[in-house]
């Protein structure tokens, strides 16, 4: 089975995880300041905070950004159930944002029409996040510029796009937002296993992050109620979590930054060679965002005719391809369904979804595997 994303993992990755393994430490080493350091100066950022997860970053990207009980944050039904859930882990209340049509991201148009009528009705969110989907960033300017008269804050669910760019800022740089959250589980582009970061630019948030990340455990003399007892004293000042990243993890995260371009690159050409080896079918291609540089995450092909796509995927899976579909909408799972959603609230997204499939794309698929793809699909197409 050709899968739809996979690792790559070089000699170099395993070293740097065998020279962690045989070091001091194994966590709250070096490593991970490291590889935050690093990540932070990729991306242009002052500070950035690792964790075990994405899910955890967007956490306490929430919890940094005080939301609690009786907020509401909004983000995208086409994402993964994790950018709805930090909300609800902090007793907030989510809503959906519905999606542009062609790529599934973050509508401008229902986000500004939604905002409009919230605050007519005094239910505006203290938190939008948006989701670069596939690795495409949504329209942050304007998003940016319809939040700012309210005051929302906005935490970028970059999940599927380290490495690429908007408006010749890199992702991660927080130029429209407060925070940026990266995944590192192993489909994505580069990968600790799990793992995660939130990049900020604003210190206090940081500093907040870095406090919930671990605990709410604080060893610095200043953040103290009362004098410090000695060198081994330490005060939990809040109710954090341990959502600590490993010093294994950050080795092979510092390892796997390296080759980040180069990786985003090769996500580029097969874009391309998808591009030559898919005309005439009756599907639409992802196209590029035209604000910026995908880092091609996910090659979601959008059929025309939605009865057809049960039968394509079936056809695709026998046929030995691992495709899959990004994403059943957050809003019809049960457990959202028993908080008052339902089907037909976000007809965008709804439609997004019937006719979506995610081939496979990853930095090692090789052109022969990209033929047997594209021959399948076709195979597929004609039945
Ligand atoms: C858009 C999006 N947000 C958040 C997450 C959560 O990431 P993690 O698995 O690192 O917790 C994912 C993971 O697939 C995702 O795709």
């Amino acid at each position: 089975m050709i899968p739809y994303g996979r690792q790559s993992i070089s000699e170099e990755d395993i070293q740097a995880v065998v020279d962690t393994l045989k070091s001091d430490f194994l966590t709250q080493g070096p490593a991970v300041p490291a590889f935050e350091k690093a990540l932070a100066t990729y991306c242009n950022v002052p500070h950035a905070v690792a964790t075990n997860s994405a899910t955890s970053a967007l956490h306490i990207a929430c919890l940094a950004l005080d939301v609690k009980a009786g907020d509401r944050v909004w983000t995208s039904s086409i994402s993964f159930v994790a950018s709805g859930n930090c909300a609800l882990y902090c007793g907030a209340t989510v809503d959906f944002v519905d999606v542009e049509p062609d790529t599934g991201l973050m509508s401008v148009k229902a986000l500004a029409a939604k905002l409009q009528q919230a605050a007519a009705n005094n239910t505006l969110p203290k938190v939008l996040i948006p989701v670069h989907l596939a690795g495409h960033s949504c329209a942050m300017q304007q998003i940016s510029t319809l939040c700012r008269p309210y005051g929302i804050r906005i935490i970028e669910d970059a999940s599927h796009a380290i490495g690429g760019s908007y408006l010749q800022h890199k992702i991660g740089s927080c130029q429209f937002s407060d925070i940026t959250v990266f995944s590192f589980h192993p489909v994505k582009i580069i990968t600790t296993a799990e793992g995660g970061m939130a990049l900020t630019k604003d210190l206090t948030l940081a500093a907040r992050m870095q406090l919930l990340r671990s605990h709410g455990i604080t060893r610095n003399p200043e953040d103290m109620t009362e004098v410090s007892h000695g060198p081994w004293y330490y005060q939990q000042v809040e109710l954090g979590l341990n959502y600590r990243m490993t010093d294994l993890q950050a080795a092979l995260g510092l390892s796997q930054l390296k080759r980040l371009d180069t990786f985003v690159a090769k996500r580029l050409a097969a874009v391309a060679r998808y591009r030559s080896l898919l005309q005439n079918l009756p599907l639409d291609l992802p196209e590029e965002c035209p604000a910026g540089q995908s880092a091609w995450h996910l090659y979601i092909i959008k059929l025309h005719d939605e009865n057809r796509r049960l039968a394509v995927f079936e056809a695709l899976r026998n046929a030995g391809i691992g495709v899959n579909v990004h994403y059943i909408p957050i809003h019809t799972q049960p457990y959202y369904q028993q908080l008052g959603f339902q089907w037909g609230d976000l007809p965008q997204a709804e439609d997004f979804y019937s006719r979506i499939i995610s081939l496979p794309l990853y930095a090692d698929l090789t052109a022969e595997q990209q033929h047997q793809v594209a021959s399948a699909l076709q195979d597929a197409c004609k039945e």
